[in-house]
């Protein structure tokens, strides 16, 4: 269902729909940052490359950016949002299948072997980039690291024939600490960790987004509403857009065409309280 807001405030879309969409992801320097060591250690098949951050961070966002950016550029990509598999056998089916591998085998030694021809076919005589991303890495239990270690020691003497890129939360860092996840840690060439959002990267998120959605207008939340944003929200960007939207949608329901930094609180209480209960948020 269309939102009630979008005409009242001229919009197109809605601007702080929590949908990881690559089009509203504003690059601040920490993620940019990300975006071109990622695509460096992709480009030059270096192996392994993880994106660390905190629940909200925009790793999901980054993760279809980077996808799609693959693929404009003709690399060979396939993005695996829930790693959870019961064992190493079905990741690795997944993977093949989402990779357009042509055959499956039925032993987990035998696709292994499928795999690596698929790969030599590909990387080498076809000289395609294969990216493997994937998405809530930290669901990884051991036994499937160990699988992914299997798959980027495929390699040639110049080159890995299969690139990975991790996006995890922090509870990615303690299994790569453990000694049976070391061996694959060590094969990660460059990390990055996306943080939350400092005032100024905060605000200008807000303004990039109500331009991609509003065809290119200005924003109607005042400096202060944009720092009731920020306050309540802890620079987290998904928490700041639940927040805006939350106050969007107050506003509508105002008939104000300003957001002011009073909508903002009412917006962040109601949620409290209907998130953690009137006693706790009393
Ligand atoms: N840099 C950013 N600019 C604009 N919006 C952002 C940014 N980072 C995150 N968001 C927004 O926050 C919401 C959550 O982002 P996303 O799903 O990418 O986070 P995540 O790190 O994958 O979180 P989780 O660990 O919970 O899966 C989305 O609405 C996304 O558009
Ligand atoms: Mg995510």
């Amino acid at each position: 269902m269309e939102s009630p807001y979008l005409s009242y405030f001229s919009l197109k879309e809605e601007p702080f729909s929590t949908v990881p969409s690559p089009r509203y992801l504003f690059l601040t320097p920490v993620h940019a940052t990300a975006l071109s060591k990622t695509e460096f250690v992709v480009q030059t098949k270096k192996g392994v490359a993880a994106v660390f951050g905190d629940t909200g961070t925009g790793k999901s966002s980054l993760a279809r950016l980077l996808h799609q950016k693959f693929l404009d550029h003709g690399l060979h990509s396939a993005l695996v949002t829930n790693p959870n598999y019961p064992g190493p056998y079905s990741l690795l089916r997944t993977i093949a299948l989402e990779l357009g591998v042509p055959r499956v085998a039925r032993s987990y030694a035998d696709m292994l072997l499928v795999f690596k021809s698929f790969l030599l076919t590909e990387a080498v005589k076809n000289k395609k980039t294969i990216v493997l991303m994937i998405d809530e890495a930290q669901t990884l239990r051991l036994p499937l690291i160990e699988t992914l270690r299997q798959l980027v020691n495929f390699e040639t003497n110049d080159e890995k024939l299969l690139q990975i890129v991790l996006f995890a939360q922090e509870d990615l860092r303690s299994k790569l600490a453990h000694p049976r996840g070391r061996n694959f840690r060590s094969r990660i060439v460059m990390a990055s960790t996306l943080d939350r959002l400092g005032p100024g990267d905060l605000a200008q998120m807000v303004d990039f987004r109500w331009r991609v959605a509003s065809g290119g207008q200005e924003h109607p939340f005042d400096t202060e509403a944009i720092e009731a944003l920020y306050d309540y929200s802890g620079g987290t960007p998904r928490e700041a857009a639940i927040l805006a939207d939350a106050s969007l949608l107050l506003a509508f329901l105002e008939k104000e065409k300003r957001i002011t930094a009073a909508t903002v609180k009412r917006a962040a209480h109601e949620r409290e309280v209907n998130l953690e209960g009137q006693k706790e948020a009393a």
